[in-house]
């Protein structure tokens, strides 16, 4: 037996950290995020295969740093095996920027706030500094990625064909989207070939940025959600499809829009993806979702001792020391959201019994004879929609909806959990019968509510469920119903349909309100406007463009290239003095066939 020469182990190992140009982004971007950049560049040439270059504004490496950035198990962020139990950044192993430079030709250039200039420093293959030079660029880092995988041909040649590059392109920019939606202040570009493929800017929340990646169509057909579970801790947000929204506006054949993130991070999780999958699914009672993964973003906070995030060299898998906790906690979002049949499957396959569980009817496909008959039912579909009122008001009704689901009754025993869906989707779902009827149409009013601590509701209660019949007018000023000792008004409540509607009325009613649902989707549905994430995806409907815009497009960017400093004007008149000169021949070269050979 004979040990492996060092230069073989080490290309060994860091072959298997660096592993695509996604890899390479991925770590260049997170050591950036890892420095407290707020913008940062990257730019391709031949789909990184030429170059991958990463900038940023972060906070630099020191000049007494610099000689060991790029050497294997040196790193800024931890001490020891102990600090990764408080581990807040993105890396720690100190490995990336060395297997890079074993796989590939490697420059940092860097700056802190101290330095009166940046550095250049061009790296050898083990991570040493060969050569310096004073550099131009302001603070922050940029490391350039030249001849990726130039030792290693076998890799280099899965690259060889147009498809697999352009899927590696794909998953460039499905990488940069998790960021850019995790984490909405940052401002991000992606340059191919010196053209802008996609960018974001700043923006304020998650609701933006999603706003910003995926566009305004796929963001109205998704609510915010969040649950807050303990102990142990277990915080999710995220943004999830609206039920009973269109599936086709909602979901999508593969993973790429199904955003989940563990502390920040965007990660592939087997069983939560297994469960959002399900729920989402089991609304549509036909199956046409079973194989497709719905559009959501979902931001699991856990405290960072709970969490391996050494399981494999991309860090895209995360190891839950509580994880039936975190499932739980999914699942009970996902209840009070859904409030579907595939609680009922996974409770079954635990072996726990789903008799209580209410019917299967999603919120938007309820009509109004449901409302009517089944504003008790429907108060425990929807738990989640009135969690902040009802846990602070009543706690009888928070117990009811809890019995419907064995699993969440055992979150509850374990320690506190609470949930809230969106006002503004509620404020809709509970409008929208209303919106339908005419306006001087009466309709009766249920308290939604027992309140133990005031009795005397629940005799007002008694009685008005009797004799009154309210005014849409008075319902809507919150003066319908009032206590008959404090003179306060009652909530939360109801609506219902006047008992005094005949059969014929009451049908129209359902019609009128069904339409109106379908309209609400439909316009929501038929807002198709392209997105960025529809340009960068190759899934733009529109026509190819003219040989003459993709002319232009590649000629700007040269036009660019050469004149920096050109305004916009001098590069349209540039671009269209070269598109006149361009012979017939020459032309003929920016014709496309289909829209799919666009890059
Ligand atoms: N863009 C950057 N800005 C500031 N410092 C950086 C940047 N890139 C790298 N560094 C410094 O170089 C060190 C080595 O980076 P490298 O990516 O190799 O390791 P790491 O991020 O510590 O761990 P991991 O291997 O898990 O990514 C980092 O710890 C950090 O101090
Ligand atoms: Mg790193």
């Amino acid at each position: 037996m004979k040990q492996l020469p060092p230069d073989t182990v080490r290309l060994l190992t860091s072959s298997q950290v660096i592993t695509s140009v996604v890899n390479v982004v991925k770590e260049l971007m997170e050591n950036s995020l890892d420095a407290g950049a707020s913008s940062i560049d990257i730019k391709l040439e031949n789909y990184g295969l030429d170059r991958i270059e990463v900038r940023d504004n972060g906070h630099g490496i020191k000049a007494t740093d610099t000689p060991v950035m790029a050497m294997k198990h040196f790193t800024s962020k931890i001490c020891n095996h102990d600090d990764l139990e408080r581990l807040e950044t993105y890396g720690f192993r100190g490995e990336a920027l060395g297997s890079i430079c074993a796989v590939a030709e490697v420059a940092v250039t860097t700056k802190t706030e101290e330095d009166d200039i940046s550095t250049q420093y061009v790296l050898n293959v083990i991570g040493e500094i060969v050569s310096r030079k004073p550099s131009h660029l302001g603070q922050g880092t940029t490391v350039s990625v030249l001849r990726l995988f130039r030792n290693l041909p076998v890799r280099r040649q899965y690259y060889s064909t147009t498809k697999k590059c352009k899927e590696e392109l794909k998953k460039v920019q499905d990488l940069l989207m998790a960021y850019a939606i995790i984490k909405p202040d940052l401002r991000l570009t992606l340059l191919h070939n010196k053209v802008v493929v996609w960018q974001k800017a700043k923006v304020a929340d998650h609701r933006s940025a999603l706003l910003a990646t995926l566009g305004p169509s796929v963001v109205a057909n998704l609510l915010p959600c969040n649950h807050h579970q303990e102990p142990p801790e277990i915080f999710l947000d995220g943004f999830f499809p609206k039920p009973g929204a269109d599936y086709l506006s909602t979901s999508s054949s593969g993973p790429d829009k199904t955003f989940v993130f563990i502390n920040s991070r965007p990660v592939h999780h087997k069983d939560i993806m297994k469960l959002l999958r399900q729920h989402y699914a089991a609304q549509y009672p036909d199956g046409p979702c079973r194989n497709r993964y719905p559009t959501l973003m979902l931001k699991v906070s856990v405290p960072p001792s709970s969490v391996d995030v050494n399981l494999t060299p991309d860090k895209t898998q995360v190891l839950l020391h509580n994880k039936e906790d975190v499932l739980t906690a999914v699942e009970a979002l996902l209840v009070s959201l859904y409030a579907s049949q595939p609680r009922c499957e996974t409770l079954a396959e635990k072996g726990i019994s789903h008799e209580t569980l209410p019917s299967p009817a999603s919120p938007l496909q309820m009509d109004a004879s449901q409302l009517v008959n089944e504003t008790s039912e429907e108060r425990d579909h929807t738990p989640a929609f009135y969690s902040d009122n009802l846990s602070r008001h009543a706690p009888e009704h928070i117990d009811a909806a809890m019995s419907t689901d064995a699993s969440l009754k055992r979150q509850i025993s374990n320690g506190s959990s609470s949930s809230s869906v969106a006002e503004d989707w509620v404020i809709n779902h509970i409008l929208e019968p209303e919106m339908t009827q005419s306006s001087t149409q009466t309709i009766e009013i249920v308290l939604a509510v027992k309140s133990p601590e005031r009795p005397e509701d629940n005799a007002v209660l008694a009685s008005d469920t009797k004799k009154d019949q309210l005014l849409a007018e008075d319902w809507s000023r919150g003066t319908a119903l009032t206590s008959s000792s404090s003179g306060e008004p009652l909530q939360p409540v109801v609506l219902r349909q006047p008992p005094k509607h005949s059969h014929s009325e009451m049908d129209k009613v359902h019609v009128q309100s069904s339409s109106s649902k379908k309209l609400l989707n439909a316009i929501t549905e038929k807002r198709v406007s392209l997105t960025a994430y529809d340009l960068i995806s190759n899934r733009t409907t529109r026509a190819p463009p003219s040989p003459a815009a993709l002319f232009e497009k590649e000629a700007r960017a040269e036009v660019l290239w050469e004149k920096p400093t050109a305004s916009l004007q001098d590069i349209s008149v540039a671009v269209h003095e070269r598109w006149k000169n361009l012979g017939e021949e020459d032309r003929k070269n920016f014709q496309t066939n289909s829209p799919n050979e666009q890059v």
